[in-house]
Parts: C-alpha cells; sequence; structure tokens
C-alpha cells in the first residue's frame, strides 16, 4: 500500500505503534453513485494514499477505455469495481472501507442509498458516529436527502457533514451553495442532531476533499478531511450514567467470581458502589480486571471483568448501574423499529428480542404508526413489511431494565430474532418506557428482614399445566348477611363437580386462626384483607381456583388485594344485598346487638362500606336466584 511515512522506511515499530494508537472515527456515507458517492470514497481512499499500486494502475487504464471521466482517473471505478465484487456475495449487508491518515484511521460504512436498502443504511448507521449526506450541487435536497438524513437521525448520529457535491457543475457558485444550506437547514429543524456542518466540493476533481479547492476562494471553512480528522467524538459517549450488562459470569475456580462484560455507559472504578438490576442489590467494585492487569477506572466500549465485595444475585443479562441510579424495571416500552426481513413483523406475534446481553421472549403488540421514510408522514400499519419503519408497542414476559436509546444507545437498542429461523428480523432503538405492572417478586418490597427472592424452578405455568386449569381469585364483597359465604359454597361446589381445583376462605373462619390477633377497626380489617390477599395470591400460585369471602368494606383495601393479581385473574364481585334486606336477615343477629350499641364499627351500621366502581359482577341476592347468579358467574370465570 502506498501509505507515505518516514516511519515506514526509517522505524516500522514506531510507525505501527502510532498507527495502533490513532483514534478511530467510523462514518457513514448516505448517497448514491449519481450523487457522486463512489468518486468520493474513491477519491478519500486515493488521496489518503490507500489504493495498493497495482489498483491504481488497473483503473487508470480502465478509466481510459470504460471511464465516464475523460483524462482523469474514473475513482469511482474503484468501489464499483469492489460494488460488484460484494454483489456477488449477496450475504454483506454493508461494505466496509478502511483508510487512516497521520491524525486518525476511518471505518466507513457504505450502504446502498435506495430505499429497497434501508435495513442495510440502518446497520450501517448503528455503529457510526458520523453521516456524510451527499447531495448533487445541481439538484439540490432530493426525496433520498431527506431518507437518509432521517434514518442516520434515527440511529442517533451525532454529526453530520452535508456534502454538496459536484460544485463544478455549477460553476463553483457560492449563491448556490448557500441556496443548498438554507433547503438543508429547513429539513434539520425535524431532527435531532445537533451537529451539521456544510462543505461545497468536486470529488471528481479533489475540490475540498483532501486539498482546499482553488476554484472557491469564497468558502473559508475546512476540508472534508480536516473535518473528518478533527470532529470531537468522545464528548457523544455517555459518560454520566454507568450502565455494565453483564455477559457472563466468570468463575474459574472457587476463589474467583468476576462479572465479564462490555461498560456500555459511564465511568466504573474500584471502591465504586453499585446496584444490581433488577434484583437491586448493592455492592461494591473491588476490582476492574482486563488480560493487561487491573484498571483504575473504565470506559465506554472497554471489555472488563468486574469483582465485587459481595456475592449478590447477578447473572447474564442483568445490569450494574450507580447505587442512586433510577432505572425503571417494565414490561413494556415504546420503541421505534427497522423491519428488516422479508416475512412481514406480525403484531402479537412471539419474537426473541435480545437488549444488551440479555435475551428474552416478547412482541410488539400495537403498531403506533408506520413513517413514510421519504416524506417522514405518519400512517396506520398493520404489520410491517421488509425495510419499513415504525413506532410501535412492545410488550415482553419478564420485566427488565430499560433506557432511552438516545441517553445510552448500548442499553437502550435491541434485535429481534426469529423463534424459528433464528435470524435476525428487525432492530429497535427504544423510546421510553411505559407503565407496566410487574409480577410480584419485582416490586418494591418493605420487609422488616433482609431477605431476598429465591426463584422456584417450577412455576405458576408448570403447576398450572398438571392441574389443567390457572389459579384464580374469586372475591366476593358486601355487607354483613349480603349472602357471600352462601354464594362462595355454592360456587365451589359447582367449579368441584366440574373437576376444578377449588379453596375457600371464609372471613368468620379465617378469624378463627389466622387473624385470630384482628379486631374490627379500619385498621385491623386492613390488614385482615392484607393477609386475605396474599394468601389468596399464593392459592393462585398453586394452580388454585381460590374464593374468598370477606366483608372487605374498604376501597383501597380491595384494591391491593387485587394489585397482587394478573390482569384477568382477580374477579370481584359485589353482593349488593340491600342493607335493610341484610338487617332483616340477620342471620347471626349482630345487627340487632349492633343497633343496641353492643357491637361498635359494625359494617352498614356504624363503620361504613364503600361500594365497588370496578366490580366484574355486581348481584342482589333479594332479586335473584342463587343458581341463577352462580351460572352467570361461572361463565365470567
Ligand atoms: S372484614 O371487614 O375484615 O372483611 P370479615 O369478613 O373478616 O370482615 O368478618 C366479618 C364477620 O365478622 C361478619 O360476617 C360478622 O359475622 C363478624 N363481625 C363481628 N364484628 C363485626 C363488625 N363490627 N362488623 C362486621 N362484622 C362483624
Amino acid at each position: 500500500m502506498s501509505h507515505q511515512s518516514e516511519l515506514i522506511a526509517g522505524n516500522i515499530e514506531q510507525y505501527l505503534h502510532e498507527h495502533e494508537n490513532k483514534d478511530l472515527l467510523r462514518f457513514i456515507t448516505c448517497g448514491s453513485v449519481d450523487d457522486g458517492k463512489s468518486t468520493l470514497i474513491g477519491r478519500l481512499l486515493h488521496d489518503s494514499k490507500m489504493i495498493y499500486e497495482d489498483q491504481l494502475a488497473a483503473i487508470t487504464q480502465a478509466s481510459k477505455t470504460s471511464g465516464t471521466t475523460g483524462d482523469t482517473v474514473d475513482l469511482a471505478l474503484l468501489v464499483d469495481g469492489l460494488q460488484s465484487e460484494r454483489e456477488q456475495g449477496i450475504t454483506i449487508d454493508v461494505a466496509y472501507r478502511f483508510f487512516s491518515t497521520d491524525k486518525r484511521k476511518f471505518i466507513i460504512a457504505d450502504t446502498p442509498g435506495h430505499e429497497q436498502y434501508t435495513r442495510n443504511m440502518a446497520t450501517g448507521a448503528s455503529t457510526a458516529s458520523l453521516a456524510i449526506i451527499l447531495i448533487d450541487a445541481r439538484y439540490g435536497v432530493q426525496t433520498q436527502t431527506r431518507r437518509h438524513s432521517f434514518i442516520a437521525d434515527l440511529l442517533g448520529i451525532q454529526h453530520f457533514i452535508v456534502a454538496v457535491n459536484k460544485m463544478d457543475l455549477v460553476d463553483y457558485s457560492e449563491a448556490r451553495f448557500n441556496e443548498i444550506k438554507a433547503e438543508y437547514q429547513h429539513l434539520a429543524e425535524k431532527l435531532n442532531v445537533p451537529d451539521i456542518q456544510f462543505v461545497p466540493m468536486s470529488a471528481l476533481n479533489g475540490d475540498n476533499v483532501v486539498n482546499q479547492s482553488e476554484h472557491m476562494p469564497w468558502y473559508k471553512g475546512t476540508t472534508l478531511i480536516q473535518q473528518l480528522e478533527t470532529v470531537e467524538i468522545t464528548h457523544d459517549q455517555n459518560l454520566r450514567d454507568l450502565r455494565f450488562p453483564v455477559q457472563y459470569v466468570n468463575r474459574p475456580n472457587r476463589d474467583f467470581r468476576g462479572y465479564s462484560g462490555t461498560l456500555a455507559a459511564g465511568i466504573l472504578k474500584p471502591g465504586q458502589v453499585v446496584r444490581a438490576l433488577p434484583s437491586g442489590k448493592t455492592s461494591k467494585v473491588t476490582r476492574l480486571v482486563t488480560f493487561d492487569g487491573d484498571l483504575d477506572s473504565a470506559y465506554p466500549g472497554q471489555g472488563i471483568t468486574i469483582t465485587l465485595e459481595d456475592e449478590i444475585d447477578l447473572s447474564r443479562g442483568d445490569w450494574l448501574v450507580a447505587e442512586d441510579s433510577q432505572v425503571p424495571l417494565v414490561t413494556r416500552f415504546e420503541a421505534d423499529i427497522v423491519w428488516m426481513n422479508d416475512t412481514a413483523l406480525e403484531p402479537n406475534k412471539l419474537y426473541d428480542l435480545k437488549l444488551a446481553t440479555r435475551e428474552m421472549a416478547g412482541k410488539v403488540s400495537v403498531i403506533d404508526y408506520q413513517i413514510d421514510v421519504n416524506t417522514l408522514e405518519h400512517r396506520h400499519a398493520e404489520h410491517l413489511d421488509l425495510n419499513t419503519i415504525a413506532r410501535c408497542q412492545v410488550e415482553l414476559t419478564a420485566p427488565i431494565p430499560i433506557d432511552d436509546y438516545r441517553t445510552s444507545p448500548g442499553t437502550g437498542s435491541f434485535i429481534i430474532i426469529d423463534r424459528f429461523t433464528n435470524l435476525t428480523v428487525g432492530a429497535g432503538m427504544v423510546h421510553r418506557p411505559m407503565e407496566s405492572e410487574l409480577p410480584y417478586e419485582f416490586r418494591e418490597h418493605d420487609s422488616k428482614a433482609n431477605v431476598v427472592w429465591n426463584r422456584a424452578s417450577v412455576t405458576p405455568e408448570l403447576r398450572a399445566r398438571i392441574k389443567g386449569h390457572k389459579g384464580k381469585c374469586v372475591w366476593f364483597t358486601g355487607l354483613s348477611g349480603a349472602g357471600k359465604s352462601s354464594l362462595a359454597n355454592a360456587l365451589e361446589v359447582e367449579l368441584n363437580r366440574r373437576g376444578y381445583h377449588t379453596m375457600l376462605l371464609d372471613g368468620d373462619n379465617l378469624r378463627h386462626g389466622l387473624c385470630k390477633d384482628l379486631g374490627m377497626t379500619e385498621e385491623d380489617r386492613g390488614e385482615n384483607i392484607r393477609r386475605i390477599g396474599e394468601v389468596a395470591r399464593l392459592f393462585a400460585e398453586a394452580g388454585i381456583i381460590v374464593i374468598t369471602a370477606f366483608i372487605s368494606p374498604f376501597r383501597k383495601d380491595r384494591e391491593t388485594a387485587r394489585a397482587l393479581f394478573e390482569e384477568g385473574s382477580f374477579i370481584e364481585v359485589y353482593v349488593d344485598t340491600p342493607l335493610d334486606v341484610c338487617e332483616q336477615r340477620d342471620p347471626k343477629g349482630l345487627y340487632q346487638k349492633a343497633r343496641e350499641g353492643k357491637i361498635k364499627d359494625f359494617t352498614g351500621i356504624n363503620s361504613p362500606y364503600e361500594t365497588p366502581k370496578k366490580a366484574e359482577m355486581t348481584c342482589n341476592t333479594a332479586e335473584l336466584e342463587q343458581s341463577d347468579i352462580i351460572n352467570k358467574l361461572l361463565k365470567i370465570i
């Protein structure tokens, strides 16, 4: 390679050392061959002397026979030659080209510009720090300029260079350049990209690519290569929010236990207190181990093995974050998805999702809208075809920590894998977490003891499989004497007859044992219902249909019990028999005693009953036959 440096001949060791320690800029070129993209890449490779001598000789020869540039060397032939080679190997999505200058090393992600290559462009853009948006000076901002800018912006690229190419064909006109600049700035108002630079150039003639143009003295800015060499990218990284997704637990022997992975964001130092997610347990970092010895600090992108002071619940896929950071645990989030497969994305179909180092099942539950990549308009979509981009709602089978892609791309993005073909079929960027109902074990707990959650291998689903049905809770509420116990009893008889596994929890009965320490004050009733709710949940987890009959007069206590169950597994039945009927029945003579002032806090007399607002069923035993009520209920269950 004709790379020029005195050191190559003089001190090759030093040359290699300097080369190794140069920093690296990854960028993507957006545009089509018509915009001069191949010529530009050829120019960069040529002028930075990254073309083999024999290649150069070959294209000089080819330019004479099949070039389009007259006497000058057609540099596009170089890139297009590689292109056709590439087209034979259909598996390559993006062509990566490498070159370097004295100041930096560069990797160009070169992707085709047409709409049918949107997925390739998204792939190339996903690792790039900068995008060169090529515009043909004759035509200005085109549909594809919009599309490329939108995709590069969606993928979170923070630096754009708008290269207004073919200035030679518009007489190097400053006015034309300013016109295109204004046009693009108008478009950029819809984008998030914070840094946009404009360069007028001619890739063909080499104006302002590597060498300053003599034809455009009015342009006082730097050349394209100078911008590529100096653009500041270290600040693009999130050094603030510590994120370490565990790749694997490294346990070579009994004396060592480390957590290996790549630091996704933040700075990590020994002595720092970290929190594990989703367990929430904290510990202190003791060492940052690498192959080349321990580190004093680690930065994003670095591969490390962390050791901790305590053995905490931490496994592959879990994250370590700063002790005080507020990362939501969610099962639902909004994301922008780029669909990359010939088979369309179907809402509610189960896929495997890989988020940072965690793999789990999930689905797109709703397509909010598809984005027209050319006009940026939103439209309705039933499914997502190849190369479409859409804002979607994603649902996971278990809660995990999640980040906004724009704050932490490494922990805010995911790929979608087809469960049968094992192919990557889509990629997503998290937009925002959505409120999710967390399963019991993931909720904040206020246990007075220092406890962790021990996972059981036999899950509620596995228990339910043997029972032939899932566990549920049918919760009767209403005044004393309303008929709760009778209904609950009759319901259990019917379910039992049909072969269901059931359990009945009755107010009076439970107060003989589990709740015998509780009286009838509002506080004691609250505790009573809390205990019953927890017990009912345990029965439901065992795969049993649990039926409860408690006055449970306070709405908040019933809501607390409901919240312990999955949606649809808690059926509240309000036994709405009027007070006067209950009082007339007075099966235990308690209403009379209450009226006589012998019982205080008696529900309906001198203690309130708060009627349910969203009971799954309401029934009045004074108006309906018991068998009719039970039949109705059986249908609901
Ligand atoms: S709850 O309010 O905490 O849900 P629970 O259903 O357990 O009450 O117990 C209600 C039963 O306790 C009634 O059916 C009744 O037999 C008896 N009882 C005793 N004192 C009272 C009272 N002050 N108010 C209501 N029920 C009472």
